[in-house]
């Protein structure tokens, strides 16, 4: 019943969503060198977020028996010049995975395939989220990132972040 362009394009976003848990432990990696633990927590709960949207993803597939294929993740590739580079960098990779997820959509849209659109919903909804929260630490950073004090009242509050497995149970 799946159309073989939808089963392609799943298996693809496990390497995208996986490739995003890697890009945001080399932004949690920038922070922590920096000695910004709070921004580097952040990003550690936001890689293992990723970790858990890829892993939807293979659930997705194995539940209707369509074969996974993992392929290898890319090096983290982003400007990590300045904090508010990688936090621009961590907005304009969230617009991305946006787009892809769309794409699939838009596919799946295509050949009536209503079971993966379905799926997709809670990914359209936490990309929104995402993008959202993404756009709200640029704005901060703005506001607030270049005092010394504001810098650490920023850090301490993005070290209150704390995991929590994702709402979507397949
Ligand atoms: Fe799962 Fe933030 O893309």
């Amino acid at each position: 019943m799946f159309d073989a362009r939808v089963s392609k394009l799943l298996n693809e976003q496990i390497n995208k969503e996986l490739y995003s848990a890697y890009l945001y432990v080399h932004f949690s990696n920038y922070f922590t060198d920096a000695g910004l633990i709070g921004f580097a927590n952040w990003y550690r709960v936001q890689a293992m977020e990723e970790r858990d949207h890829a892993m939807l993803f293979i659930q997705f597939m194995q539940n209707n028996e369509l074969p996974v294929t993992l392929e290898a993740i890319a090096k983290p590739e982003a400007d990590t010049s300045h904090h508010l580079t990688v936090l621009k960098e961590g907005l304009a990779h969230e617009q991305f995975v946006t787009a892809s997820i769309n794409a699939i959509y838009e596919v799946a849209h295509d050949v009536k395939d209503y079971r993966t659109m379905q799926f997709l919903d809670w990914f359209i909804k936490e990309q929104a989220e995402e993008e959202t929260s993404a756009t709200e630490q640029i704005r901060k950073f703005e506001l607030f990132g270049n005092d010394a004090q504001g810098l650490f009242l920023l850090d301490k509050d993005l070290g209150m972040r704390t995991y929590a497995p994702p709402s979507l149970v397949l």
